[in-house]
């Protein structure tokens, strides 16, 4: 627990009220609350959490106004430099780095744990073929906890852990599965002999027909886009995931609802919604238009990949996923791309213009993405799925964190009522 060095006093109704203020290792102090109704008979208000803490956490630190993010206290630039996402998930899953032994270990653990149940392969076919991947990873995702039963009882940290370790190993051969199933191709079988981002492309692109060989530069684009992605502090989804946890459900349950959250446009369906307003800009000609658009109220119109509830500064997963974009096209000899150009001028436009630079908007981890995705062949539709392949590493962390926590309760707000008084009821011949 955070040390309280000093205390805030709220005065309500000529009465006086201790706060005491938690000093956090980085970020704002923290005024605990938990006290305060059953002392003052007084809710706080905070629908969107902007200034509420839900939790202690360990695993990842932001700092909006700099455009920093920390993994365990590395920098995702220096992570994204010099790491791997398997390395990253023990990372945010164990808290360190791991050794050259602990790494061989933990991605030979995973490794064994890519294929599914062969009965799970029935799941997909109740699906329409044209169904969005993430229903079909929602739906199947939750059924998980059908078919792992031995890995479903929070209480006991070795399920906790091989149901950690199953989710961060099948979640790609699951988006794999509903990608293949929506285009009408035969599922592929996870191969042991490729790594972690390898075998997806693999799952994803090869066919019966003939043979497939990974690509080494989108291997390595799909490995950094993956670690770009891996955890991100109390977004909407992860807290999704902690408050579906904190009722003991189980683990695959938690995810499950983490995979629903993530699916909005707000949230990670951005990378989606991002590369399709793209293509409805076109070309650079138009791009002033959407501008205006973005900037009238009444339009409905956001800039999508655009903003963010906590950086007021560069996002720095954009940042690099701009450096990978340029980098990726590159080498594939398609850096003209005119998504690549029109989304480069939007920033640019943007970032010149007063209503963005007045609500510190700035292009997030959604507004290059899906150039490298698209660029690696994959539709529009699996953008999502490729975030909650990611983030699934992020989820298992936090909602390990929470469960490990021996003082965690059930989450349960209150509050603004704003209905109608008690009044009695009226017969319906009276009304
Ligand atoms: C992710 O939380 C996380 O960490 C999420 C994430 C993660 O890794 O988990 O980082 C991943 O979800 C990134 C965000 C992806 N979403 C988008 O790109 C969708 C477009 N962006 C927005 O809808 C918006 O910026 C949010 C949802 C991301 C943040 O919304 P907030 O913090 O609630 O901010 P807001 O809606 O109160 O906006 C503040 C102002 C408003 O204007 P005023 O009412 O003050 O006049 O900025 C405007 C908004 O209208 N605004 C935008 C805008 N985003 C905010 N105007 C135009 N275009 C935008 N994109």
């Amino acid at each position: 627990m955070a040390e309280t060095k000093k205390n805030a006093t709220l005065t309500l109704d000529g009465k006086s009220y201790d706060l005491p203020v938690f000093s956090p290792t980085l970020g704002p102090d923290v005024l605990d609350i938990r006290k305060l109704y059953g002392q003052a008979d007084v809710f706080t208000f905070d629908p969107g959490f902007t200034s509420t803490a839900s939790c202690e956490s360990a695993i990842t630190y932001i700092d909006g106004d700099k455009g920093e993010l920390l993994h365990r206290g590395y920098s995702i630039e220096e992570l994204a430099e010099h790491s791997h996402y398997l390395e990253v998930c023990y990372l945010l899953l164990y808290g360190e780095l791991p050794t050259a032994a602990q790494l061989t270990d933990f991605e030979q653990r995973v490794t064994r744990h890519t294929m599914v149940h062969e009965q799970m392969h029935n799941f997909f076919r109740g699906f329409r073929r044209d169904a969005h991947p993430m229903a079909t990873m929602v739906g199947v995702v939750g059924a998980m906890s059908a078919f792992y039963h031995d890995s479903t009882d929070i209480n006991d940290p070795w399920q906790r852990e091989v149901a950690a370790i199953r989710m961060i190993a099948k979640l790609p051969t699951i988006a794999a599965m509903a990608y293949k199933y929506s285009i009408g191709q035969p599922f592929v079988y996870p191969k042991n002999s490729l790594d972690y981002a390898g075998n997806f492309l693999h799952m994803c692109f090869a066919i019966p027909a003939e043979d497939y060989v990974v690509n080494p530069i989108l291997a390595k684009a799909m490995d950094r886009i993956m670690m770009l992605h891996a955890d991100h502090e109390q977004n909407a989804s992860t807290s999704t995931v902690r408050l579906a946890g904190s009722s003991g459900a189980n683990p695959f349950a938690c995810i499950a609802a983490g995979i629903a959250c993530l699916w909005g446009p707000a949230h990670g369906g951005a990378n989606q919604a991002c590369l399709e307003m793209l293509k409805e800009i076109g070309t650079v000609d138009r791009i002033p238009e959407f501008v205006a658009k973005a900037k009238d109220k009444d339009s409905g119109f956001r800039l999508m990949g655009f903003g963010h509830r906590v950086y007021k500064n560069f996002d720095p997963r954009a940042t690099v996923m701009k450096e990978s974009a340029d980098e990726v096209l590159g080498l594939l000899g398609v850096e003209n791309n005119p998504l690549l150009q029109v989304a480069k001028e939007l920033e640019r436009i943007a970032l010149s213009d007063e209503y963005f630079i007045s609500k510190k908007l700035y292009p997030n981890v959604d507004f290059y993405s899906g150039i490298i995705l698209e660029a690696m062949g994959f539709p529009t539709s699996m953008f999502t799925p490729i975030f909650a392949i990611s983030r699934t590493v992020g989820w298992i962390s936090q909602w390990k964190e929470m469960i490990g926590d021996k003082g965690q309760k059930i989450g349960r707000p209150r509050q603004l009522y704003i209905g109608e008084p008690h009044r009695a009821y009226v017969d319906v011949r009276n009304r």
